[in-house]
């Protein structure tokens, strides 16, 4: 009885969030809804015995992190051609209609999310897995399944019994904005774009925070054994009455004349849309002349990507105002009358730096074109020359700093101009200070820009070490903080001091040394004070450090201000020292190598695996050296000493097998512990694609 209870209530709720999600004409309330859900919920939390996977009730998701399983796809997963100008798009069409006269052909919007790939096994939702290479992608399923489109469970019949659909994971607007909204009062970095977001989310450990973010999927390509045999117009009516979301834009076109009007219609109508595209996709519908057509060694010859133009606005520019970086990078900013695009309101766009304004000859009260790029931020690509006003004036750029009125500087080689005057310029101390306190730097809680500007003002903070000289009573006193406020900052600032090192060094905001390079500089140096000593050949041998970066370091070290700020920071206990490395056997034990060359992992990475495991690392191939790992473009006159003085040489393969005897050892055990069975990971399908 309880058992058809719950397999009823399976179905109605699946059935109502068809109708909602795909359908759009919901038939039960929310409440209604809601309470079905939790009488099935009550019911399995009784009868754990006949939990499903594809339960309604997964759709919210869990707090569980998952690990993504990398799995091979059935069919591999191509990209596709793609042109910008409808002349390459006929030359396409004309091909195929001269091997093949004429033919249909199904245009769709190219949707702007995220490539997945869905199996389905006896009609219900096996697994989810992304694009990645194309030939394996990540197991998604936990994630996917809180897509409230993704049908858990198929409708009506004829569905093969194992099939793969292929679509995209979008995230609309709306959810878009509103993601983008939190993350910016959470002080996080929002999303450059829905499709950024629709990916990362995608990625998320814990099902339940993508249960949360108002994804969407919509599906627009089967594959398998027998669906191959159908129409791909057949094919999406058939996946639209299985209950997957298809889209309803897509039109059967029968000349090139239908095909260049599609595009013209959607690339006006693509902006009423909720959610992003970027362009046509272009298929050939019969299965029978798609098997003649083939593919190449990357993409179908049958299917074609016409990509949209990036959307334009048109606005006026109405002033040109400055951001002053914590490094005294100046920004100048378009502040524009506010302007609809690609889905978003824009109210200001960046210019770069001086040449750039010079370059376009932007002036104020331009009206100017705006366009979005890949970043967040929109950026101006012309002036409408014809609306310009008699009376402008060429921009002039300013000279001394917006917020202390230092004079500015420009570097060699470096398009921005600075303000020099570091420990003077609010901006700069504030900005530093808030990047040292950041989540991926000290972490310090509790303290936001206002607070911040705040401790400055009244004196207390001038730089980031003064933060450790703080205490509760200070800064109770403080408006908006009051005493349990302070004590948690304070509290949370004691904490920092163990923060690992290598965020420590992120955290000195060292111009260029962004989060990367402070973790490859904690690696190769290990320890502040030996960073501290190197030369610039040193510090040039770190891998992904230019001189660009070289010389910033060298260029902190030198200044008196910094090493004092850097004494009281070791005064107050932090980490200036990476911690020590596990050791993770001792098979290379009493063994000395030399690295050299290029390996498919780093060659910190691979002096790092050497003293895991028991080895020493050496610079130089001498006399007393046991092994020389020879990567991609090593010296020859390095290979040359090896083999002179019979130093043994290792490729990056046989040093793996070296340490991994011992590694396969240990893991195995671990395998064994968790997992009893074993689990296959094969196709159990072969065939071709679609
Ligand atoms: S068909 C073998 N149809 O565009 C062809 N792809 O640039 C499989 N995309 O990886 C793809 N909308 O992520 C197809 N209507 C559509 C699409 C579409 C968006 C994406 C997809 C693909 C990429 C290729």
């Amino acid at each position: 009885m309880v058992k058809e209870r719950i397999e009823a209530l399976r179905a109605t709720l699946e059935r109502h969030n068809y109708l909602y999600y795909v359908e759009n004409r919901p038939e039960i309330s929310d409440f209604e809804f809601d309470r079905l859900l939790r009488e099935l919920q009550d019911l399995e939390q009784a009868h754990p015995e006949w939990d499903d996977p594809n339960s309604p009730t997964h759709r919210v998701g869990s707090d569980l992190t998952s690990e993504f399983r990398t799995v091979k796809h059935r069919f591999p997963m191509l990209s596709l051609g793609n042109t910008y100008s409808l002349d390459e798009l006929k030359e396409f069409i004309d091909r195929i209609e001269r091997e093949e006269g004429e033919v249909e052909y199904v245009c769709e919007l190219k949707f702007d999310g995220t490539a997945i790939s869905l199996s389905y096994l006896d009609g219900q939702l096996e697994r989810a897995v992304t694009r990645g290479d194309g030939e394996q992608g990540d197991d998604v399923t936990a994630n996917v399944r809180t897509i409230r489109s993704v049908p858990l469970r198929l409708q009506g019949e004829g569905w093969p019994k194992l099939f793969e659909i292929r679509g995209e994971v979008l995230m609309p607007y709306a959810s878009f904005d509103k993601l983008n909204g939190e993350r910016e009062e959470a002080g996080e970095q929002p999303f450059a774009n829905p499709r950024n977001a629709a990916a990362g989310t995608l990625k998320q450990q814990a099902s339940s925070v993508v249960a949360r973010r108002g994804l969407d999927c919509t599906l627009y390509q089967l594959a398998g054994d027998e669906v191959q045999q159908m129409n791909h117009w057949e094919a999406l009516k058939a996946a639209r009455k299985w209950g997957f979301k298809v889209s309803e834009h897509g039109r059967l076109c029968r000349s090139w004349e239908e095909i260049a009007a599609y595009i013209t219609e959607w690339d006006e109508r693509r902006k009423t849309l909720p959610f992003p595209t970027d362009g046509v996709v272009i298929k050939v519908n019969d299965a029978a002349v798609r098997r003649r057509l083939g593919f190449t060694s990357k993409a179908p010859k049958w299917a074609v990507a016409y990509k949209f133009k990036a959307e334009q606005a048109l606005t006026r520019l109405n002033e040109i105002t400055f951001q002053v970086g914590r490094t005294g990078a100046i920004t100048p900013v378009a502040n524009l009358d506010p302007v609809q695009l690609a889905g978003t309101t824009v109210k200001r766009a960046t210019l770069h730096n001086a040449e750039q304004i010079a370059l376009l000859d932007i002036r104020e009260g331009d009206m100017v074109y705006v366009e979005k790029g890949g970043e967040i931020i929109p950026k101006i690509t012309a002036v409408e020359l014809k609306e310009r006003r008699a009376d402008s004036e060429p921009f002039q750029y300013i000279k001394v700093c917006p917020e202390c009125g230092t004079p500015l500087v420009r570097y060699e080689g470096e398009a921005k101009h600075y303000c020099p005057n570091q420990n003077g310029c609010r901006v700069q101390i504030v900005g530093r200070i808030l990047h040292f306190i950041r989540r991926k730097a000290m972490d310090i809680e509790g303290l936001g820009e206002e607070t911040v500007e705040l401790l400055h003002a009244s004196g207390l903070v001038g730089n980031v070490a003064d933060l450790y000289d703080l205490n509760a009573v200070q800064l109770s006193p403080l408006p908006r903080l009051g005493e349990k406020s302070a004590e948690n900052i304070i509290r949370s600032i004691r904490r920092s001091v163990d923060v690992p090192f290598q965020r420590l060094l992120f955290g000195l905001g060292i111009r260029f040394v962004g989060e990367t390079t402070a973790k490859q500089l904690a690696e190769h140096f290990r320890s502040l004070d030996r960073l501290r000593m190197a030369t610039r050949e040193e510090l040039l041998e770190t891998e992904e450090v230019g001189e660009k970066i070289a010389d910033s370091i060298l260029e902190y070290f030198a200044k008196e201000e910094n090493l004092l700020i850097i004494e009281r920071l070791r005064a107050a206990g932090l980490r200036f020292e990476a911690e020590e490395r596990k050791t993770a056997s001792d098979a290379l034990a009493g063994k000395s190598f030399v690295v050299s060359g290029k390996f498919t992992i780093s060659r910190d990475e691979l002096k790092r695996l050497i003293e895991e495991h028991g080895g020493r690392n050496v610079a130089a191939v001498s006399g007393s050296v046991d092994y020389l790992i020879a990567g991609d473009k090593m010296g020859p006159e390095k290979r040359k000493k090896a083999e002179k003085l019979g130093v043994k040489m290792l490729s990056e393969e046989e040093f793996m097998a070296l340490i991994s005897a011992t590694e396969r050892a240990e893991q195995r055990t671990e395998e064994e512990a968790q997992q009893p069975e074993q689990v296959k990971e094969e196709n159990p399908v072969q065939g071709t694609l679609f």
